[in-house]
């Protein structure tokens, strides 16, 4: 049996308010512990999404009686809300600003970069900025970053040219961390019709599965990727399946096991993997302890994953029917037996916003 300390996922959405029929607060949650990940971070592009006072506590009183395991939402950047006030205590309440840079992503798209730069100048210097931008908008706001010298995070790196720009950018002293996830470790674009099994929406994610080239300048430079997070995206089958398949993997049960099983294979350290998943989140986000918790894992357990043993709503996985090795068999969160074999033992609403 192997002790890890709770895991902390700093990039999950959880569809509540609005598309709980995705998932919700109680099902996100709960995939989350199953997932040996005892706190998470919630992304904003919901509906509606959480933006102002308003809709970050629709957020939190939708979360408050639901969760699981702890929590904080994070306040999206739109182009209506950029004059941050520091003294309103809002921004303290919430994980973080997440900034979407590149893709349309309804009402909190930024297209002006104008707009990026009065978000970094009204949000609090001390709070953290994690930017959905890729390739040449990633860019673009490593330099904001610079300028405006504060750290920024960027979210689900994917390309050889990102994580090679963000060693150079690191390498003179520019504050950049980032995360990647576990789909664009262990998938490249020649993966997607064996996921697809004839539905090609069941492939689609934002950032695109890229190719075998970048897959593997990610490995190699594992030393410059801070964080494991999820992008737990859970939509359900017959919407993937459907007209205009909607982008999105669920993660949150299956990024452990795949990382347990690289780890065996030796690509990866234990000491990696927790300090990608616990330390570092954890100061980047500046997020509290959690004493009393822990996650037991059987290293010697192989398993096929499937989508039918698991909590999330959305009811698939892209990593059906893949052997693992490593099973997550008891969490321990805050002193409470959580979770163990394959059933989750505390009761909604034991999970704390840890920004309260
Ligand atoms: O694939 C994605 N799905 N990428 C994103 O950035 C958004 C996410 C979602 O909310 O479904
Ligand atoms: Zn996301």
């Amino acid at each position: 049996m192997i002790k890890l300390p709770g895991l902390i996922d700093p990039h999950v959405h959880l569809r509540e308010p609005g598309q709980t029929h995705k998932e919700d607060w109680d099902t996100g949650t709960s995939a989350a512990l199953a997932g040996g990940v005892t706190m998470l971070l919630t992304m904003p592009n919901t509906k509606p999404p959480i933006f102002d006072a308003a809709t970050l506590d629709l957020a939190l009183d939708a979360a408050h009686p639901k969760a699981h395991c702890d929590y904080a939402q994070f306040l999206g950047a739109g182009p209506d809300n950029t004059d941050w006030d520091e003294h309103s205590g809002l921004p303290q309440r919430a994980a973080g600003l997440k900034m979407y840079l590149d893709s349309t992503f309804g009402q909190l798209r930024l297209d002006d970069m104008t707009l990026w730069q009065e978000h970094f100048k009204t949000w609090p210097g001390e709070l953290p900025i994690v930017a959905h931008s890729e390739s040449r908008s990633m860019a673009a706001i490593i330099l904001m970053a610079a300028i405006y010298n504060r750290p920024v995070h960027i979210a689900h790196i994917s390309l050889k040219e990102e994580v090679l720009l963000i060693k150079a950018a690191r390498e003179r002293g520019i504050k950049v961390t980032c995360e990647v996830c576990p789909h664009h470790l262990f998938l490249s674009k020649e993966d997607i019709p064996a996921i697809s099994h004839g539905h090609p929406g069941r492939g689609e994610v934002r950032p695109r599965l890229a190719t075998k080239e970048d897959v593997e300048a990610l490995w190699a430079n594992l030393d410059s990727i801070d964080c494991f997070a999820t992008d737990h995206a859970p939509h359900t089958l017959a919407e993937k399946d459907g007209e205009n398949p909607p982008p999105g993997f669920p993660g949150l049960e299956t990024m452990l096991p795949l990382l347990l099983t690289a780890v065996d294979a030796g690509r990866l350290t234990l000491d990696d993997l927790i300090l990608r998943m616990v330390t570092n989140p954890r100061r980047i986000f500046n997020l509290p302890e959690q004493p009393e918790t822990w996650v037991e894992v059987d290293e010697n357990t192989t398993y096929e994953l499937h989508a039918a043993d698991m909590h999330s709503r959305c009811g698939w996985t892209p990593f059906e029917g893949w052997k693992v090795k490593g099973q997550v068999t008891r969490v321990v969160l805050r002193g409470s037996e959580s979770f163990k074999d394959g059933k989750i033992l505390v009761e909604p609403g034991y999970g704390k916003n840890v920004r309260e």
